[in-house]
């Protein structure tokens, strides 16, 4: 491939004022809950110093990171009230800008967007006492004495952030206490604070201000700014961009980054971020109106996931920079990929928002298909060749698992062939895509197959592998990556009555008239398939023997789901297990009980029960293989994490060594098979 033309949008630098940023990509704030004690330590550095290794012009760390103590973390956030945080984000700054990265941090008080109950127990406030439905806090009324405390902790916080060498700083104001004061949906005072415009900027002016009499004219401040709240009594459109137009013209701010929607529940945040089956850059052309309107230095990010899309963000100058966050947390190097002439290799964002979803749920920001992002100290995002002798791999499954498995092997310089029963790749990613709002995952199947080619790996289609059929193949290493088969859950009858999600979701069995489908597996395969049975006409009930269905999933990852099931009137039934299924005519009886009464009982008169219970694993071949390998099949899980050889010997005489990854271990989820494939294969 020929290198990125000189004259691409993309690549030319940007001047703000003193700052040149070498090209138009940033990742915009977000917290990805790798802080460490409210702090961002090593893994905090390595995840930042790897996209500034990739390329990128900009790096907006933390994701609102607290100025105060009464604005306790939410989701790992990091502790910008404390000064032991400036040689933190020095180590930080330091790393980045060795690569020509600037790096500015995102600085806020959540104001209602927190919960009471966490750190030091201190009230949660907001400029009226009206509760943020996603946290359930009921905040106080802000008094004049938390507005000075507030105002002052600002300046501080910027003071410390320019002490630590960053290039600058971003308010957070959208769903947090800035733009509380703002909109009328949550500024009900009746002080000086609320009325004219000029009065609900009065806090953001009063906070500017300190800050600027903190850190001077030069260092630069930006916001993130909602300009358009999208909802009936929010912000409009026209005062959002009155808004913008009124902080550009003050001279205190040097760029505004655009945020349009509310973020106060699920279904809203989607809007604001929207997750895979949603519009590509939805409000892209807003931001560019409100770069018009201001003629100011104009930020924006929401699901710009490729480079064509912010190429011509750039191009018809909508924006200034563009902020690709989700896809770099996919894929860091995406900028040095641009240059080098390989778009094509740029791991895609597929919008599964597994990472965001994750941090509502108290983990850390994972990539569903990146298993080397906020690992970087153990997982390396560009795989280097190994240093011991070449070996003999056969993989044996081409799902997510064995897929990957076989691309990070044949990276390290091994000699792979893949052997796959079915007539193509992907494993459960094929049957995940079947529901038409997901298909873009299989961006996850194809940027391996497209890598695998690219490496001169050879994929052996419908090849049914027996023991033998592996063993001729004179292996050094037999990767097992063979899935598994969906199980029904423990019935007390009618085992052989139900159908599985499988069976829905790979179109083998038409969902019937009246269907019952229960899931007490939690992810999105019970969820898909009811997706797909409630379009198809089918009249369903979902039955979940959980608080809330599907618990294995996150919040944002719920919101079509429920969008799709209301709009179909899917009855929703939880805290309830299917317990047997008995044949009644050319009907069937689902028996439901629960845990919580040992008397309940219900019968449901359906067509068809689908079933939901993750998989059981194919593990025949493994366990044919396993007493004729030199490990039995065994890994050192102690030497797996620390270093060392992963692979006891048990078997001296044995010729190969065996490997068993994925679902052919246990039913689990993408990431796991991905972070299977990888963590192993980096060992072979
Ligand atoms: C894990 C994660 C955490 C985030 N946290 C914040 C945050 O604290 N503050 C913020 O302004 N945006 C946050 N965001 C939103 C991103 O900055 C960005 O607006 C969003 O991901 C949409 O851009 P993208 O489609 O390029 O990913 C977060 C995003 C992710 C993925
Ligand atoms: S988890 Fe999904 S949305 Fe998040 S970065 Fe990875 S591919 Fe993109």
């Amino acid at each position: 491939m020929s290198a990125a033309p000189r004259n691409d949008p993309l690549l030319q630098p940007y001047r703000l004022r003193h700052l040149t940023l070498k090209n138009r990509l940033m990742s915009t704030s977000h917290e990805p809950a790798y802080s460490e004690d409210g702090l961002p330590k090593e893994r905090y550095r390595l995840y930042h110093a790897e996209k500034a290794k990739g390329g990128i012009a900009l790096t907006m760390t933390a994701g609102s990171a607290i100025v105060s103590r009464d604005s306790p973390a939410a989701f790992g956030n990091l502790q910008a009230y404390r000064d032991e945080i400036v040689p933190w984000l020095r180590e930080l700054a330091d790393a980045c800008h060795e690569h020509d990265c600037k790096v500015m941090i995102q600085l806020t008080h959540l104001g209602r967007r927190t919960g009471w109950n966490k750190a030091d127990w201190l009230p949660v406030l907001a400029p009226s006492p009206i509760r943020e439905p996603a946290h359930r806090a009921f905040p106080k009324t802000m008094e004049e004495w938390d507005i000075e405390r507030i105002v002052s902790d600002y300046a501080s916080a910027a003071q410390r952030m320019q002490a630590a060498g960053l290039d600058g700083i971003e308010f957070e104001s959208y769903g947090h206490l800035m733009d509380g004061f703002w909109s009328p949906l949550t500024n009900r005072r009746d002080d000086e604070y609320n009325g004219p415009l000029d009065n609900r900027l009065r806090f953001t002016w009063q906070v500017i201000d300190a800050v600027r009499a903190a850190v001077g004219p030069d260092f630069i401040v930006g916001i993130r700014m909602v300009a358009d709240e999208d909802t009936e009594k929010g912000i409009s459109r026209a005062e959002g961009i009155e808004i913008a137009r009124r902080l550009a013209d003050s001279g205190k701010f040097d760029f505004l980054n655009i945020i349009r929607g509310t973020i106060e529940t699920d279904a809203s945040l989607t809007r604001v971020i929207p997750i895979t089956g949603m519009k590509s850059a939805p409000s892209l052309d807003f931001a560019g109106e409100v770069r018009e309107a201001t003629k100011f230095p104009t930020f924006h990010a929401a699901r710009i996931s490729d480079v064509a899309t912010a190429r011509h963000a750039i191009a018809t100058g909508k924006l200034d920079m563009v902020g690709m966050t989700r896809p770099h947390i996919a894929d860091p190097h995406i900028m040095s990929k641009v240059i080098a002439g390989d778009e094509h290799r740029i791991r895609p964002c597929v919008g599964a928002t597994y990472c965001l979803d994750r941090i509502y749920e108290g983990g850390e920001a994972l990539c569903i298909h990146n298993a080397a992002t906020g690992r970087e100290a153990t997982i390396p995002h560009v795989i280097a060749r190994t240093e011991g002798p070449s070996r003999k791999i056969v993989v044996v499954g081409a799902g997510p698992a064995g897929l990957e498995a076989a691309r990070v092997a044949a990276e390290r310089g091994h000699s792979v062939s893949v052997l796959e029963a079915a007539g193509h790749a992907g494993g459960q990613i094929r049957l995940a895509v079947q529901n038409p709002r997901r298909r873009e995952l299989i961006g996850i199947v194809d940027w391996r197959l497209a890598e695998l080619e690219r490496l001169g790996v050879e994929i052996r289609y419908d090849t049914w592998a027996e023991a033998p059929d592996v063993e001729a193949l004179s292996p050094d290493v037999v990767v097992v990556a063979t899935g598994g088969i969906p199980q029904n859950p423990p019935l007390e009858a009618g085992d052989d009555l139900v159908v599985s999600t499988w069976d829905v979701l790979s179109g083998a069995v038409k969902p019937s008239d009246t269907v019952l489908l229960y899931d007490d597996n939690g992810g999105h395969q019970g969820m898909g398939a009811a997706e797909l049975i409630a379009g198809s006409g089918s009249r369903l009930e979902l039955v979940s023997p959980e608080r809330f269905f599907a618990p294995e999933m996150g919040g944002m990852n719920h919101v079509p789901y429920m969008k799709a099931f209301q709009e179909k009137g899917v009855r929703i039934t939880i805290n309830t297990r299917l317990r047997s299924v008995r044949r009644d005519g050319n009907r069937l009886v689902a028996t439901l009980g629960s845990d919580f009464s040992p008397d309940y009982r219900e019968d449901r008169h359906v067509d068809q029960v689908v079933v939901e219970h993750g998989t059981a694993p194919l593990d025949e071949l493994y366990l044919a293989l396993k007493p004729r390998s030199r490990n039995l099949g065994a890994v050192d899980y102690d030497r797996l994490v620390n270093g060392g050889d992963i692979f006891p010997t048990r078997n001296p005489d044995a010729s190969f060594t065996l490997l068993r990854i994925g679902d052919a271990v246990a039913s689990r989820n993408i990431h796991a098979s991905i972070y299977d494939g990888i963590r192993y294969a980096l060992r072979l």
